[in-house]
Parts: structure tokens; C-alpha cells; sequence
């Protein structure tokens, strides 16, 4: 049996402490319980799923470099990120593997501040707004793609 295809999940600032959000915009799972929840996912169609969360731009920076040398394809929530970050943005830019953005919440139906993702355009699709099935839909989405 071939060894299952990795990816990377990766999520952005403040996804670590979702217990302390929000739960009527982002739900009820803390981010133990959300990492479990992809991974099963991942799991059942065939992936290994890494789950990574950070809230430093560096540390996101430097693993979108390794996905791009190593050829993973990723998963990518960059929480608040999403709407400014351009050096982010360059990274992911970079990747040779399919990127899916995705979002817990939509957020083009929350402040107008989240209406730009300055990400969309370098990833093949966005998923936003279906809480932690965002991430399932998108496993979904890259099974199809790769
Ligand atoms: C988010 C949406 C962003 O606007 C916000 O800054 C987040 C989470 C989401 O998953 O809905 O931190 O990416």
C-alpha cells in the first residue's frame, strides 16, 4: 500500500485560542478539537494531514517555504492575516502543490474589513463559512484536485 499523501493544514493568529472567540462566528470547538476533526477528515480520504497553527507571520512564512520546496500541497486558514499581509501572500505565491484558502466564518458578510483576502488570488478557491466543515470540503476539494 502507498504511503498517504501528505498536506498541510495551516491556520493563522487567534485560531489557537477559538475557545475564547466568538462562538455565535466561529462555533464551539477549541482548536484541540478542531486539529482532531481534520485530521479524521483528512484521514478518510486518504491523507496525512498536518495541522500547524501559529501567530507569527515569520513561522507561517518559513512553513509555506517548506511546502513549496517539498511540494505539499496546503490547506490554508490565514485568519487575520488574510486581509493584509503581502508578504504572505508572496509565499504562497510560490507553492507548487494546490493551495485551498479556507475561513471558519464568511467573511464577506462581516465587517468590511475582511471583505479583501489578499490571498484568494494565489490560491485555487476559497471555502468560507461552513465552521470546521470549511476544512472538510476543502480535503474534499484537493482529493479532487490532486
Ligand atoms: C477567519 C476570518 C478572519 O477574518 C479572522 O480574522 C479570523 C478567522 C475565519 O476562519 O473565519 O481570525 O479566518
Amino acid at each position: 500500500m502507498s504511503a498517504a499523501q501528505r498536506i498541510l493544514v495551516l491556520n493563522g493568529p487567534n485560531l489557537d485560542r477559538l475557545d475564547l472567540r466568538d462562538s455565535n462566528i466561529y462555533g464551539s470547538m477549541n482548536f484541540q478539537e478542531l486539529s482532531a476533526f481534520i485530521t479524521a477528515a483528512a484521514d478518510e480520504l486518504g491523507f496525512a494531514a498536518e495541522v500547524r497553527q501559529s501567530n507569527s507571520e515569520v513561522e507561517i512564512i518559513t512553513w509555506l517555504h517548506e511546502a513549496a520546496d517539498a511540494q505539499i500541497p496546503v490547506i490554508f486558514n490565514p485568519a487575520a492575516f488574510t486581509h493584509y499581509s503581502y508578504a504572505i501572500r508572496d509565499a504562497a505565491a510560490m507553492l507548487r502543490a494546490p493551495l485551498i484558502e479556507v475561513h471558519l466564518s464568511n467573511p464577506l458578510s462581516r465587517e468590511e474589513f475582511r471583505h479583501t483576502s489578499v490571498i484568494s488570488g494565489v490560491a485555487k478557491g476559497t471555502i468560507a463559512g461552513f465552521g470546521p466543515n470549511s476544512y472538510k470540503l476543502a480535503i474534499l476539494a484537493m482529493k479532487e484536485l490532486i
